[in-house]
């Protein structure tokens, strides 16, 4: 498969590994894209991952994604409970796309409980630290009709 699988990541989570570690974890973003690369490496096909604390940035790359990839993971961070543009870049999308969190934003404060993400996406993986994005490659796998 030439296409690529997206991992996109939100605000803030380029600073995983120091950020609220009882909540997050200690893996950092490197840690992160290490393991997302494995799994597309077994799977065969290519990884993207991105991560951008810009909304705007986000929204261009679900564009982009839109023709270039084949299925996408997206942890919005923050902008999962505000976004309206993430929510309508998802609906125009025709390719999976899977909400990812570290932690469980249910479990969490009241104004993590809505998810404009979690509206438009194929299905939501939440609560597992750095194993939410290998759980979440692995249930895009037959969704995009890779080995798996
Ligand atoms: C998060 C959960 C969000 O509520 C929070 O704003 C984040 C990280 C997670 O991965 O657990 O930045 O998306």
């Amino acid at each position: 498969m030439d296409k690529a699988i997206f991992v996109l990541n939100g605000p803030n989570l380029n600073l995983l590994g120091t950020r609220e570690p009882e909540i997050y974890g200690t893996d950092t973003l490197a840690d992160i894209e290490t393991a997302c690369q494995a799994v597309a490496e077994r799977l065969g096909v290519p990884l993207i991952f991105r991560q951008t604390n810009h909304e705007g940035e986000l929204v261009d790359w679900l564009q982009e994604a839109r023709t270039a990839a084949a299925g996408v993971l997206l942890n919005a961070g923050a902008l999962t409970h505000t976004s309206v543009a993430l929510y309508d870049a998802i609906k125009a999308m025709a390719i999976p796309v899977l909400e990812i969190h570290l932690s469980n934003p249910l479990r969490r404060e009241a104004f993590r409980h809505q998810s404009y993400i979690g509206m438009a996406a194929h299905g939501t993986i939440a609560g597992f630290g750095l194993r939410s994005y290998v759980l979440g490659m692995e249930a895009l796998a037959p969704l995009i009709q890779v080995r798996s």
